[in-house]
């Protein structure tokens, strides 16, 4: 199964200048609790963000540039098709960004992990917009963090 996880400003602003325009503790805490001993799937823009392949996941890159890669912590590929090969039904995969890459995936994605960021943020990536009323909301938690109101959801394809 494919979920995505995103965090969401409440303008739909995902990133600026490949970072994430806020430092939300919980968030991280959320998105490592989601993602830990997972498969993670990501364009070269955010591997770039990150710098480094996350420990105790395996962490796939798409890209037209990067010379292919294929080991237990990270490989990189050059086509969606490509990495609908690698993944097994048994398991579930997260795409976790960015923009480009959620919009590639949207279509296959079952699950959504979203935190909306209750700030009005200025950037320039921007999370796809998608009809809610064809997601279930499965989970929903509001939290604060440093003064800024937080929901996580989950939300399953109808
Ligand atoms: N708020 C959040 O939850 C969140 C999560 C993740 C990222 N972000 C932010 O999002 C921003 C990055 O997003 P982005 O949209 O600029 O970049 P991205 O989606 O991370 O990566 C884009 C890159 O992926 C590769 N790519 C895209 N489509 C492809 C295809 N069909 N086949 C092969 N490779 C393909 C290309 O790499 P090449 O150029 O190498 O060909 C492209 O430049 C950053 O600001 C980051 O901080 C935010």
């Amino acid at each position: 199964m494919i979920s995505i996880i995103v965090a969401i400003a409440k303008n739909w602003v995902i990133g600026i200048n490949n970072t994430i325009p806020w430092n939300i503790p919980q968030d991280r805490l959320w998105f490592k609790k989601h993602t830990l001993h997972k498969t993670i799937i990501m364009g070269r823009n955010t591997y770039e963000s990150i710098g480094y392949a996350l420990p105790y996941r395996h962490s796939i890159v798409l890209t037209n540039t990067m010379k292919n890669i294929y080991s237990n912590r990270l490989s990189i590929v050059n086509t969606v098709q490509e990495v609908l090969s690698l993944l097994n039904n048994d398991y579930e995969y997260l795409v976790i960004g960015g923009a480009q890459i959620y919009k590639l995936f949207f279509k296959y994605t079952n699950r959504l992990y979203i935190t909306y960021i209750d700030l009005l943020v200025y950037g320039n990536i921007f999370f796809p917009i998608f009809n809610l009323k064809n997601w279930d909301p499965i989970y929903t938690k509001y939290k604060c963090c440093n003064k800024v109101n937080l929901c996580f959801k989950i939300l399953e394809k109808k």
